[in-house]
């Protein structure tokens, strides 16, 4: 049998990696605008950075990383030596922890800087058990904001997300935005504690693995999808209910931020989020209808300690990232189709190989002018090239035949309203020369210009 991708990735075929490219581009420009800029980091660390950013208890990082050592620590491995730190590497599972240790390695939030907006696109890995909408190989958009504590920073980052899904089609109606504050140092320990003596009291229902979360991480219990476990933690004691004076006042400014702005959300005490690196605001956005399970589109939240815990001085931090696989099915389930990557402005056939040198070199002066286009390399017959330019979608056909090509003349037919008309070779290049000052700037309308003008009825 031929082999296949591996379980839990995907192949982009043209039409996809082409909307790929447009969706990175899309969130360049608006990102752009509010200061955002690019940073690519590697896609896989020191083992330790993800470790100590995003915790060790967390599932990420307990059971879902892919982790390798570099090749020439195998063999002293397998000698029975020792692994050095820095050469026990995984791939990363989310870009947050590796912007963090990018910012820290290079300084780029020097003291009383202002802040460094950056955002990245691409793969991340997660060994999960794979279904819709959970890969283990996924890409996400996502930007960090480091060196700002302000809730207008929170506010300004869910803004421009929400507004990055109505750019690329996903109607807001679809989807659901839901709020929370964790805290901080100085409120959570107190709620986690509170949390815990209210699981140990119902120890004997909850499952075996929230039993274990109540002494590692007692609000992860809120994630669990068992439904005796979900309905107990229901009743469990409230974040909102025991959040500290500056986190309380922190909070309500992001909501008022928010709703200044006129975007819905609704508050949601029990999201707590996958990730340790979590302080104060914390967010998802779900899809209502016709996802799953795997609902969440994007998500993301402050997490003011991180650069400490990768060993930078103290730089406040918010971010998010949204899942680009999930949005094309939020697209999907909201009844939109991604366009077709091919796109053919015309197609030169050629009625014998006596045309074909002068034929190729039309193509290639059209290329260089901006249009796309195509010819045949393998001699069909005339009827074969005309289904390949149907098939390409081709606007225009330019034939080429000794007799017309005698006369420095081509026939040019309009693929839609299949009219034909003869056009002067010579005027068609200098046209195409005047479009070669700017190769891109060539709207497919041009191949109307191009034919619709030169040609005698
Ligand atoms: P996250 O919630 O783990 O956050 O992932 C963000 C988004 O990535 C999810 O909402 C989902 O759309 C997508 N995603 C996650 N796992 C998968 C998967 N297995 N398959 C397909 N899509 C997936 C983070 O990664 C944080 N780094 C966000 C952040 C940035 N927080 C602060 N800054």
């Amino acid at each position: 049998m031929a082999l296949q991708a591996p379980e839990g990735t995907r192949d982009l075929l043209p039409d996809e990696a082409k909307f790929w490219t447009h969706f990175k581009a899309t969130a360049t420009d608006i990102f752009g605008r509010y200061g955002y800029l690019p940073i690519e980091t590697p896609v896989f660390e020191q083992t330790e950075l993800f470790v100590r950013g995003i915790g060790e208890a967390t599932d990420v990082v307990s059971k879902e990383m892919f982790t390798a050592i570099s090749g020439q620590n195998l063999a002293t491995l397998l000698d029975g030596g020792s692994i050095k730190a820095k050469s026990r590497l995984s791939l990363r599972p989310e870009g947050t922890a590796g912007v963090v240790r990018a910012v820290v390695q290079h300084d780029l939030v020097p003291q009383g800087a202002q802040p460094a907006k950056l955002m990245y696109a691409g793969p991340m890995f997660r060994a999960e058990r794979p279904q819709k909408g959970r890969q283990r190989q996924f890409n996400q958009v996502g930007i960090e904001c480091l060196g700002a504590e302000e809730p207008s920073v929170d506010a300004e980052g869910i803004i421009m997300l929400m507004r990055f899904y109505a750019a690329i089609g996903i109607p807001v109606q679809a989807t659901r935005l839901l709020v929370n504050s964790m805290g901080c140092d100085a409120c959570r320990p107190a709620y986690r504690d509170a949390v815990k003596a209210y699981m140990d009291e119902h120890a004997d229902e909850l499952c075996d693995e929230c039993n274990r979360r109540a002494e590692l991480n007692p609000l992860r219990a809120f994630d669990c999808k068992n439904p005796t476990c979900a309905a107990i933690m229901e009743g469990a004691p409230k974040i909102t209910d025991h959040l500290c004076d500056d986190c309380r006042e922190h909070y309500e400014a992001v909501k008022t931020y928010l709703t200044s702005a006129d975007i819905a959300f609704e508050e949601d005490p029990t999201l707590v989020r996958g990730l340790d690196y979590y302080t104060r605001t914390v967010f998802e956005v779900q899809v209502t209808e016709g996802m799953g399970s795997q609902n969440a589109i994007g998500g993301g939240g402050r997490y003011d300690k991180l650069a400490e815990e990768v060993g930078g001085r103290p730089t406040p931090g918010f971010g998010w990232a949204l899942g680009y696989e999930r949005c094309v099915l939020a697209l999907e389930a909201a009844g939109q189709t991604i366009p077709p990557a091919q796109r053919c402005d015309f197609f030169v056939a050629c009625v014998d190989d006596s045309v074909r040198a002068e034929a190729f070199s039309l193509v290639q002066a059209m290329r260089d002018a901006g249009l796309t286009g195509e010819m045949d390399h393998q001699h069909r017959s005339l009827k074969s090239q005309f289904k390949l330019a149907d098939k390409l979608g081709a606007v225009a056909v330019v034939v080429f035949g000794p007799d017309e090509l005698a006369t420095g003349k081509a026939k040019v037919r309009n693929m839609q309203t299949h009219t034909e008309r003869l056009v002067d070779l010579a005027a068609v290049r200098t046209l195409l020369a005047r479009f070669g000052g700017d190769p891109y700037g060539v709207e497919a309308t041009s191949v109307d210009e191009l034919f619709g003008n030169l040609g005698d009825e």
